[in-house]
């Protein structure tokens, strides 16, 4: 991240309805890093005070007044696109996070637990050049169910990735993690470290934590005994993908197949989530059940590859039939290489390394192509699990 200094270095910031307490707690986080007016304004004032004041960052209380936080914000990112916005919430919920993302708030935080990001994104703003410089791209996997192949994806995209970028992989699959098993590395960190200490997380504390495979992928691994879910919270989570994506270009997030909060979240705040399925009835099933969840959840189809792994010509379902149940069309598929997938498992190698013209080395480095199309367009007279004129999975498994 290139952080090209300006000459005042303290960041002229406007407040927009906060009440007394807030202030209080601002004024303290931020007394060394900007320049802070000695009241709060009113929604109805803050466009006319902003217009005159052409502040670097506007902190505003965001749970007492959520719509008028939400219509601010969009008047904003039109009008000032270069204004960080920044919402001061009571308290961390995953929804609030995801809406406040999408309306144009850069950050979400609660004080005091955020104070050292709210440090951060105030200071960075001084710096305003840099301020272009976007966050790193994240992109979450999921399986329809285990074993699909979640796993080897995640690691081929980050290592075909890391060729040119920074690039992260966070292993989110509770208990199962076995992203460092599967390239060979043994961590001394894991994630379980740092969401204990997730309310104060930088950048040096993220890039000790994790440790780098020869290809340049970083890990950050999942330790063996994090069986409990409640162990990583939506709010951890928030805070160690945003620190990531101002570490690295690419932040690929492998959840697993269990949604618990911090996979939630993940997916929230993910730029593309990649769904991954086999080619066969039970895991096109589960897929077809994951896109309903994704729906309830929110996610946009737009943000959703679907990824058929261990593709061969005699598969049970064609790709058709998979895109027309399923209500998205097959972004990529993975061919079935078991000689050589299970050899690079076996010796800890990525597959490129045992055979670079082997049919799935082929197709994975042609992989990361689909996360910089333009998304998916819904197969015609497509079905999926929002309605449609569906597929035969809609009978066979009923829809609500
Ligand atoms: N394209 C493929 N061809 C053959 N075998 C594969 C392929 N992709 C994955 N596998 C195998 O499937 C098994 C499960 O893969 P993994 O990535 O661990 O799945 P998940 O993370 O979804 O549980 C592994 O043994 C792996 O070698
Ligand atoms: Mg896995």
């Amino acid at each position: 991240m290139r952080n090209i200094g300006r000459a005042s270095g303290a960041a002229n910031v406007i407040l927009v309805g906060l009440d007394n307490e807030s202030m209080g707690m601002v004024r303290e986080v931020l007394a060394a890093e900007a320049v802070l007016p000695s009241s709060s304004v009113g929604f109805g004032d803050a466009l006319e005070v902003i217009d005159r004041a052409r502040p670097d960052v506007v902190i505003v209380g965001y749970t007492r007044a959520v719509d008028a936080s939400l219509q601010l914000a969009e008047e904003l990112r039109r009008a000032y696109p270069n204004i960080v916005m920044v919402a001061l919430a009571d308290m961390p919920d995953s929804a609030a996070i995801l809406g406040a993302m999408r309306a144009g708030y850069k950050e979400f935080v609660v004080l005091p637990s955020d104070a050292n990001r709210l440090r951060q994104t105030v200071h960075g703003a001084a710096f305003h050049q840099a301020d272009d410089e976007e966050k790193g791209r994240v992109i979450s996997l999921i399986g329809s169910k285990g074993g699909v192949g979640v796993t080897t994806l995640a690691i081929h995209l980050a290592a075909e990735l890391a060729g040119i970028h920074r690039v992260l992989v966070i292993d989110l699959d509770l208990g199962m993690g076995d992203v460092a098993p599967m390239m060979d590395l043994t961590s001394r960190d894991s994630i379980g470290d740092l969401v204990a200490r997730s309310d104060r997380l930088d950048e040096r504390m993220l890039s000790a934590a994790v440790v780098v495979h020869k290809s340049k992928v970083n890990v950050l691994t999942m330790p063996d005994d994090m069986q409990n879910v409640g162990e990583i919270r939506a709010d951890d989570m928030y805070n160690i993908i945003s620190v990531a994506a101002l570490a690295y270009q690419w932040v690929i997030i492998d959840c697993g197949t269990f949604t618990h909060d911090a996979v939630t979240l993940a997916l929230q705040v993910s730029d593309t989530t990649i769904l991954t399925t086999t080619p066969d009835v039970t895991a096109v099933r589960d897929a077809y059940r994951r896109m309903r969840s994704f729906t309830t959840l929110g996610l946009e189809k737009e943000r959703i590859r679907l990824v058929v792994n261990r593709w061969h010509k005699a598969a049970y379902v064609s790709k058709k039939d998979i895109a027309q149940n399923l209500g998205i069309p097959v972004a990529a598929t993975v061919s079935d290489d078991p000689r050589h997938v299970e050899q690079a498992v076996n010796e800890g190698k990525l597959i490129r390394d045992v055979n670079r013209r082997c049919d799935a080395a082929r197709d994975i480095a042609t992989l990361v192509a689909i996360l910089t199309d333009d998304g998916p367009v819904a197969p015609e007279g497509g079905g999926g699990p929002e309605g449609g004129s569906g597929g035969w999975l809609s009978g066979l498994f009923g829809r609500r």
